[in-house]
């Protein structure tokens, strides 16, 4: 994704209520932050959050938490929630490829929304659905293991269903044409909403263990 650095943004999405800057002081105990024991969902790289936020709003009872590593992205989700008061959502502003220092058996489900494919071979350890990634999700979650990610992009979602299968995964649901399958109470992402614009084709797989 090209990036426009976005002067302040770094300050004034660490002074939002809704990030947590400390997030390892919690792993293993985010539902102490929470104030309750509901299942926590995270999705990695939010984006500008759309998708994070109407769930958050649709759902009270799930905790939601996402994952963004660019704060010039996450200064419009923190613009957009300044005008809500959602207790359910945390934005922890971080790569990745740490996330096993932040998560322990507390995650019910992960989301990755029309991640970043890094189609060369040389890249394939960042996509998000590699044995790398899968690797780490393990000790994330509480008891079944339940990914849910979404694309235009079918080699990553041809992908995806290689590694995870190959990892033990089974396929719960899946389609190819999201839109054409109506798959019930679908929330859109902006990267979803553009593509969908477009005409273009939403690939949708959802993974347990
Ligand atoms: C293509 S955008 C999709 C944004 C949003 N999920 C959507 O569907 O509209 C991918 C997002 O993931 C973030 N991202 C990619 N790799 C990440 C990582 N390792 N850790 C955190 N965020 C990541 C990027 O910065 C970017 O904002």
């Amino acid at each position: 994704m090209r990036l426009r650095n976005i002067k302040g943004a770094k300050e004034k999405v660490l002074a939002s209520p809704y990030i947590v800057q400390n997030p390892k002081e919690y792993c293993g105990k985010w539902n102490k932050l929470f104030c309750n024991e509901n299942p926590i969902h995270i999705e990695i790289g939010m984006g500008k959050g759309h998708f994070i936020i109407e769930n958050a709003i649709q759902y009270p009872n799930i905790n939601f938490i996402g994952i963004e590593k660019y704060y010039s992205v996450l200064i419009k989700a923190v613009e957009h929630l300044e005008t809500l008061e959602l207790p359910n959502l945390k934005i922890i502003p971080m790569d990745a490829k740490d996330i096993t220092e932040v998560f322990h058996s507390e995650i019910d489900t992960i989301y990755l929304n029309f991640s970043d494919p890094w189609p060369k071979n040389k890249h394939e350890k960042r996509r998000l659905t590699s044995e790398t990634f899968l690797k780490r999700y393990d000790s994330l979650f509480k008891e079944k293991h339940h990914i849910i990610q979404k694309t235009d992009n079918r080699k990553l979602f041809e992908y995806s269903i290689i590694t995870c299968n190959n990892y033990g995964y089974h396929i719960d649901k899946i389609s190819c044409n999201l839109y054409e399958d109506e798959i019930l109470n679908n929330i859109p992402t902006e990267y979803e909403i553009k593509f969908v614009s477009k005409g273009y084709p939403i690939y949708f797989v959802e993974f347990k263990k």
